[in-house]
């Protein structure tokens, strides 16, 4: 037996060895009670003391060294499989995805608008920088008049040659109201929202931005009956809730009358109780479209009727999510984001 020659043929045998199958085959072949290591052991009987022991310490010493090259490339194998690269173990969890979503403010725009335009109205937008002329004269709130401290105005800085408007950031979407209407004739339906903004020293419930939603439409006998069962049936939509309506008077130069408008939210199981509901929230300013503005559009006189409403989006967001700060909307904190 050619032990010299076997050793050689292990070692080049298992330096070739790439896979755990082939490991075994060549345990099998070297190791293995068949293999020539073992008959050669076998055949030790038939020789004398001297030479026994002398040839069993040499297959010995071939034996350990194959079972350490067996052990050592085992070992190889398996690191090798838990670091390979194409590997992929299916029975480990899978790694979590981080999927975002909408803002809540722009979910609410769109559940909004959405709802609009289930009913017939086309969305239309105007411009964040306005004229001192459409966001306020053109609404029949001239300078000095009292109405203006309504909205405290952030003005930006223009030259105002040959008595251009002085220009502001729009304080509401009401500017869009005689803009639209110059240049298109009734009837029609249109939405228009978009982003306002006023000099506020900021609240819970007050904000420099924030949104709005106006909503305008003219005709030859649109009443404020056809208002009530228009934001009836969208807030109903909007909510997927029974909502009760309310109408408080109020004053807005742009419209008469003018009304306020609350809203009521039916808790839909007994539990289901917080602070919105069972409790009047004001979602919005509306009213008739005063005939002054009919005038500035160009229109003929005492042959259109509309009403026109400016809603508060944030508002909406609010009660619909229960967030109880305005300022959160557009804080950083991706914890406020990350519970809706
Ligand atoms: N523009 C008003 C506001 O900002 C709301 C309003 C819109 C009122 C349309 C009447 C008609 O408060």
């Amino acid at each position: 037996m050619d032990l010299k020659q076997l050793k050689k043929d292990a070692e080049t045998g298992i330096s070739l060895i790439k896979n755990t199958l082939d490991l075994e085959k060549w345990r099998i072949k070297y190791l293995g009670r068949k293999s020539a290591l073992s008959l050669f052991f076998n055949s030790l009987s038939k020789l004398s003391l001297k030479e026994k022991k002398e040839q069993g310490q040499k297959a010995n010493a071939i034996r350990q060294l194959f079972s350490s090259l067996y052990e050592k490339k085992k070992n190889d194998l398996e690191s090798n499989l838990s670091f390979s690269s194409n590997f992929i173990d299916i029975t480990q969890p899978g790694e979590k995805i981080h999927q975002g979503h909408l803002h809540p403010l722009t979910s609410t725009l769109n559940d909004i608008t959405n709802s609009f335009q289930k009913i017939g109205f086309s969305i239309i937008e105007g411009p964040e920088i306005e004229t001192e002329y459409y966001n306020f004269d053109a609404l029949n709130i001239p300078a000095g008049h009292p109405a203006r401290e309504m909205w405290d105005t952030l003005w930006v800085k223009s030259e105002n040659k040959n008595g251009e408007s002085k220009m502001l950031l729009r304080t509401h979407t009401s500017p869009m109201q005689v803009r639209f209407m110059e240049t298109n004739e009734p009837p029609f339906r249109i939405i228009v929202p978009g982003k306002c903004f006023r000099y506020e020293a900021t609240d819970t419930s007050h904000e420099i931005q924030f949104h709005q939603i106006e909503g305008l439409m003219v005709g030859e006998n649109i009443s404020l009956s056809n208002f009530k069962a228009i934001i009836e049936e969208v807030v109903k939509d909007i909510f997927k809730q029974k909502v009760l309506i309310r109408f408080r008077p109020s004053y807005f130069p742009f419209v008469a009358p003018g009304v306020e408008v609350d809203i009521k939210i039916k808790p839909k199981t007994k539990n289901q109780k917080s602070k919105i509901h069972n409790e009047w929230l004001e979602i919005m300013g509306a009213g008739m479209v005063h005939p002054d503005l009919f005038k500035r559009a160009g229109y003929v006189t005492n042959r259109w009727q509309g009403f026109a409403f400016g809603l508060g989006i944030e508002r909406i967001a609010m009660i619909k999510y229960h967030i109880d700060d305005i300022r959160l909307f557009f804080s950083p904190d991706v914890r406020f984001l990350e519970q809706f």
